[in-house]
């Protein structure tokens, strides 16, 4: 018996919590079981402080890589735990990290939580570091997830974009065409700023199903001032983080221009900002007659959904469940399908998107 379960660890941008996937890869994909762990808050604010340049980085990231390490071994064991899968069927792990900071720019992307301490905790094969190597290779080592939306969600029947709202929001685009070129990119901010502005007035982590986006009025005078930032309009590829979008420069927007606003209006130009950059994205690709699929937290915000429905040209608009998989696991299950490309020697980054000069195999194997 070969094992061919390959297990996805994915902490996002939003730092909501550690989701753990379990796929098995034969001649088919099957997705087998998932689960989200939870971040204690201190583990958070903690990460939040690497995320920006700060005094005394490298003792408090050498802790947190090892904090880390744990965390997500005790998700992985957990996961295996409550899903009844047998241990032995397990091919590997393919962990994605905590991102601490992306700067492609300046040729770096760094994810901590150490796969060493991983692969000793569960006793299973562990890939790591899926992202430097596309960088190494003159790409911006993001997104990856669209190598697995293609392999997963492609038909030859109707274009299709697969848009992921994590912290950060992504497209994919899959052209019918099998001999057309898939695309993707960072389109900027999915929920991060949305959650940053309502846990800075109420305390609450997210903005429940965009419920108070919604009693709020958009700001059409910030709006525009928010998507004059440069890296709207910058072409393909891109990528980007908490680096470039974080509370502070909403705020600075604000006092720079003197602008009178009250908080709820703030959060629903924050649900706006995220709905058109992600729109005028989609709308530029000028695809004929496309399909629109979403996964990513962002699905769970209603109010953030039916703005995107009157705002994106699309013939049909759904959530990745209709191709069968459930929109909060696709970003773990495709670090699973990662960690089996890599264990396979299969390349995992599409230049295409990342603009990498080649195709690669990527991230580093840590053997059980
Ligand atoms: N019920 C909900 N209502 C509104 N937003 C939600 C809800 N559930 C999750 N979210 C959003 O989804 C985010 C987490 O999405 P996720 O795809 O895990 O992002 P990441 O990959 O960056 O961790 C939360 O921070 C929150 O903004
Ligand atoms: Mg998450």
């Amino acid at each position: 018996m070969t094992p061919d379960i390959y297990i996805g660890v994915m902490s996002g941008t939003s730092l909501d919590g550690i989701d753990v996937a379990a796929i098995r890869i034969n001649d088919q994909f099957s997705f087998l079981a998932a689960d989200c762990v939870k971040l204690p808050d201190d583990l958070r604010q903690q990460i939040l402080m690497l995320t920006q340049p700060g005094n005394n980085e490298i003792e408090l990231m050498g802790r947190l890589d090892n904090v880390l390490g744990k965390l997500f071994a005790d998700a992985v064991k957990q996961l295996i735990s409550s899903s009844n899968i047998d241990i032995k069927k397990i091919a590997a792990v393919g962990c994605h990290g905590q991102t601490i900071r992306h700067r492609p720019e300046a040729g770096f992307t760094l994810q901590i939580g150490d796969p060493n301490t991983i692969a000793e905790q569960t006793g299973l094969t562990t890939i790591a570091d899926f992202r430097r190597r596309d960088l190494a290779n003159g790409g911006q080592g993001a997104p990856l997830v669209p190598a697995f939306h293609n392999k997963l969600f492609r038909s030859a029947e109707t274009n299709r974009v697969i848009l992921n709202i994590g912290g950060m929001a992504n497209i994919t685009v899959l052209p019918a065409n099998p001999s057309s070129l898939v695309t993707g990119f960072d389109t900027g901010p999915g929920n991060i700023l949305s959650d940053a502005w309502i846990h800075e007035h109420s305390g609450a982590s997210f903005d429940e199903d965009g419920n108070w986006a919604r009693a709020g009025a958009v700001n059409q005078e910030l709006l525009q001032h928010l998507l004059n930032l440069p890296f709207f309009s910058e072409a393909a590829p891109k990528s980007t983080g908490r680096e470039q979008f974080h509370i502070d420069w909403i705020k600075q927007v604000i006092q720079e221009n003197k602008l009178q606003i009250i908080a709820v209006d703030v959060q629903a130009t924050l649900l706006e900002l995220t709905a058109c950059t992600i729109a005028d994205a989609f709308n530029a690709q000028h695809l004929a007659d496309p399909e629109l699929y979403i996964c990513g937290g962002g699905v769970h915000n209603s109010a953030l959904l039916q703005r995107l429905q009157e705002l994106t040209n699309t013939v049909h608009i759904a959530t990745t469940e209709e191709l069968g998989l459930h929109p909060d696991w696709v970003e773990a299950s495709a670090f699973a399908w990662l960690a089996h490309q890599t264990l396979n020697k299969l390349t995992g980054n599409l230049p295409s998107v990342t603009g990498a000069a080649h195709e690669r195999i990527l991230g580093g194997i840590y053997q059980a």
